[in-house]
């Protein structure tokens, strides 16, 4: 465990090896990042207390986390993240007291082992829990953490058969890559079916509302694909590959031609279909 990492009654261990993030990459598609997250926020219903608490789990930047004191005002947010790059970006930009008399921090925590330590009236997670593996074993103790009438709330990427994915992890398992990169291309593919999420979140009594949507994203610019999954999927290859340029530039170079075949390059732009799936579960009251 790092000393570091907010603990909250965790048990588990951090995550081994975590990725390291590149905050500015990742904001250059902040606009088709956040809209998912705006769809979700418009299904979350009201809150149990008008000075809601509530967590973001996994917030990165934290642009998405500001998001939530414009629905609640007064609300005290605070964003849980692994990266202490994301953590030193979110709070730079965001930290401190809101325009409604609410609050907005950041604190490192691996979500492997996050227990809430308070009661939430909103515990939400956009984008982020595709890479912990446990997610829904800690359904119940999110679910129980909240106050009756809180929810829980998140959005998951689920498009790792898109091409974009699947070459990724075919690239890693070739010869040329194998010893260096086996297993990193698929490594975060830790998500249920929109079904199964259902199936756990009435189990545990709540109301539930589970959803997907596939976003036929219209992305501009040379190689987009390429530029998207730098801030993403890339991340634990760029991670594994360090310092190593001369392998950081071929293995681009050969993961760029293989996108310019699945996403061409069209008039108007190069689309990027991406899949999402969105759960809300509300505790009763
Ligand atoms: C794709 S970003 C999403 C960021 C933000 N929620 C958003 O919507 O823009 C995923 C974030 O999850 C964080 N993350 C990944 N694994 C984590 C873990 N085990 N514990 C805490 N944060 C983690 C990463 O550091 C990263 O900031």
């Amino acid at each position: 465990m790092h000393s570091d990492i907010a603990s909250a009654g965790t048990a588990r261990p951090a995550t081994p090896s975590a990725p390291t993030w590149d905050p500015q990459q990742y904001l250059r598609h902040a606009g088709h990042r956040t809209r998912p997250f705006l769809d979700l926020l418009t299904r979350i219903p009201e809150l149990p207390t008008a000075a809601p608490r509530i967590a973001d789990l996994g917030c990165g930047p934290g642009n998405v986390t500001a998001l939530l004191a414009d629905r609640w005002p007064r609300a005290r947010i605070t964003g849980y993240d692994l990266s202490r790059e994301m953590l030193h970006r979110a709070t730079e930009e965001y930290a401190g007291p809101t325009a409604g008399g609410g609050s907005l921090d950041f604190r490192r925590a691996d979500l492997g082992g996050w227990l809430p330590e308070e009661p939430y009236d909103l515990i939400v997670s956009n984008a982020a829990l595709q890479w912990v593996p446990s997610h829904p074993g800690s359904f119940a103790p999110w679910i129980n953490g909240l106050r009756p009438g809180g929810t829980f709330a998140f959005q998951i990427p689920a498009n790792f058969t898109a091409p974009s994915h699947a070459l990724l992890a075919g690239l890693c398992e070739a010869p040329r890559w194998r010893s260096r990169l086996a297993g990193h291309g698929a490594r975060y593919v830790h998500i249920l079916e929109p079904a199964e999420y259902l199936a756990r979140f009435t189990e545990l009594g709540c109301a539930a509302d589970i959803w997907e949507t596939t976003y036929h994203q219209l992305l501009s610019g040379p190689d987009p694909v390429l530029d998207w999954v730098k801030g993403t999927a890339l991340r634990p290859v760029l991670t594994a590959l360090g310092d190593d340029r001369g392998a950081v530039d071929e293995f681009l170079g050969e993961y760029r031609d293989l996108l310019r075949e699945a996403y061409p390059q069209g008039p108007r732009g190069t689309v990027f279909p991406f899949r999402r799936v969105f759960a809300v579960a509300r505790r009763e009251v």
